[in-house]
């Protein structure tokens, strides 16, 4: 896949994302050398700033955010790439401005990504009003557009919000982006399964008892209540990261690691998750919002008392779905997904628990109970990939320990690249793999469009969960055996 120059055009470059992740993503593309040279980053804003302004704004948000710090050197060639166009992303007549703008400046290269780091409302929008300024010809260069989730609100705005960009672009131009598909032990779930022989035997409903799914975060809703309110943990973080994570580990081996062929098999593990009827929701899920509390030694407020947040919300910040896949390899397996705000720890994880042994040889007496095996996939803060196996403790006693195989990489001392470098510089190269079809958004909404639907329906009362918990009591009741339950750490206990 070829590397050349683009302008790459961000909508939106002054609001967070673009502060916290996608700058400081291409300024450590280009501390690793690979961004091309020639390419050059056009951000584009409703404040009145030119391109000095814009570039000490760029200063300040590297100076925070940069690993090891902010090289100044680099930041003399970086800072050669930024310009800054000032703009209304509603009015129409911007867009032949940018045009201008685009085609009139020098050493901008014909090949143009757009950025759409706005409102999920105006992505439609933006693209049409791109389109009517010519700018998603593809005369002399490639037009890619990068769309942040969430893509729609539920099944029929996604699908909405699909038939009007289809109309401007074709489904090889969008990249619909959902990054954690850009962070590295996500893509390691591939290459753990698909590159070793020994567990693919294993992989399935004979040997694998359930799998949990974690994202949990200590923060809270900080100042995105405006978007947050409306969507809730199911949205903000199942329908899109967890159900990613989920297909990762379910699929079957793809034809290849193309695109496609990996986003086939994806839908195919989206297209088999049985679906939840309204009377099977209150079974399948649970969530809840999150009163004050402590949240490592810290008091903080509860959703209700956050800024912008409506006194009467029922917007959960807790989510947690159990979910069946039906076909032959993991027919009869739950799947846990959970995801919460203001919970104990930040990290996320995935937790596969096998079987029990057929019989309990090693039980030094009737209490001890016997430990089933697990894998352990570490996502963040730590990324690691451990084995928990039961072995002999040293001495004359029969007793057994869990220990841990660890298989990382990385210790806790290396600082992770950020998924968003990886996922600007496949734009860059045309590479969609880790980029959704919209196909796989689609069964994702399908997946949970039952559930928001009945939560639509009992907007009276949400139960809650003290800030700095593991989240509501109920969460735990969608485990099927009493031996089971939510794992939260990585370590044996
Ligand atoms: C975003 C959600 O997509 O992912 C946020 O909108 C969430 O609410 C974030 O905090 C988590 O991403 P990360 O990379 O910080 O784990």
């Amino acid at each position: 896949m070829s590397e050349e120059p683009c302008t790459y055009v961000i909508f939106g470059a002054t609001g967070n994302l673009s502060r916290l992740k996608l700058m400081p993503a291409l300024y450590h593309l280009e501390v690793a050398g690979r961004l091309p040279e020639g390419t050059m980053i056009l951000a584009t804003g409703r404040r009145p700033w030119d391109r000095e302004k814009w570039i000490s704004e760029v200063k300040d948000m590297l100076i925070a955010k940069a690993r090891n710090g902010l090289d100044e050197k680099i930041f003399e060639h970086f800072k050669q790439r930024l310009h800054y166009f000032e703009g209304n992303l509603t009015d129409p007549n911007m867009y032949p401005a940018m045009r201008d703008f685009i085609n009139n400046t020098p050493d901008f290269p014909q090949h143009v990504a757009f950025y759409m780091s706005i409102r999920p409302a105006e992505f439609g929008v933006v693209v049409q009003n791109l389109s009517e300024a010519s700018l998603l010809d593809e005369e002399h260069g490639w037009r890619r557009v990068i769309i942040e989730k969430p893509f729609g609100s539920d099944l029929d705005s996604a699908r909405a919000l699909h038939q009007r960009i289809s109309r401007y672009l074709r489904e090889d131009q969008v990249y619909r982006i959902d990054h954690y598909l850009g962070k590295g032990t996500v893509q390691n779930v591939l290459v753990f399964r698909f590159a070793n022989l020994m567990l693919e035997p294993l992989w399935n409903r004979n040997y694998i008892d359930h799998i949990q799914i974690t994202h949990s975060e200590t923060l809270g809703v900080g100042s995105r209540a405006d978007y947050y309110d409306n969507a809730g943990a199911m949205r903000d973080m199942i329908q899109s990261h967890l159900l990613q994570l989920l297909t990762l580990v379910a699929m079957e081996p793809p034809v290849s690691m193309e695109a496609e062929a990996m986003r086939d098999e994806k839908v195919k593990v989206l297209k088999s998750i049985r679906p939840i009827s309204p009377n099977a929701v209150h079974a399948q899920t649970v969530r809840a919002q999150y009163a004050a509390g402590m949240v490592q030694n810290k008091k903080v407020k509860g959703y209700l008392q956050e800024d912008k947040v409506p006194q009467e919300s029922v917007t959960e910040t807790y989510a947690a779905i159990k979910l069946f896949i039906n076909n032959w390899r993991w027919a009869g397996v739950p799947f846990y997904l959970r995801t919460g705000k203001r919970l104990a720890e930040g990290q996320s994880m995935i937790s596969i628990c096998f079987k029990q042994p057929p019989q309990q040889f090693f039980r030094a007496n009737q209490i001890q109970r016997m430990r089933p095996n697990w894998l352990l996939l570490g996502i963040q803060p730590t990324e690691c990939m451990k084995a928990e196996m039961t072995v002999k403790e040293p001495g004359l006693e029969m007793n057994t320990h869990q220990m841990s195989l660890d298989a990382s990489f990385r210790t806790d001392k290396d600082i992770a690249k950020e998924a968003y470098e990886e996922l600007l510089l496949d734009v860059i190269k045309g590479d969609r793999s880790l980029f959704l079809r919209y196909d796989e958004v689609e069964y994702a909404w399908r997946v949970v469009d039952p559930i928001l639907r009945v939560w639509a329906m009992e907007r009276d009362y949400i139960p809650t969960y003290p800030a700095g918990s593991w989240g509501p009591k109920e969460g735990g009741r969608l485990f099927e055996r009493e031996d089971q339950g939510w794992r939260h750490s990585l370590n044996p206990d």
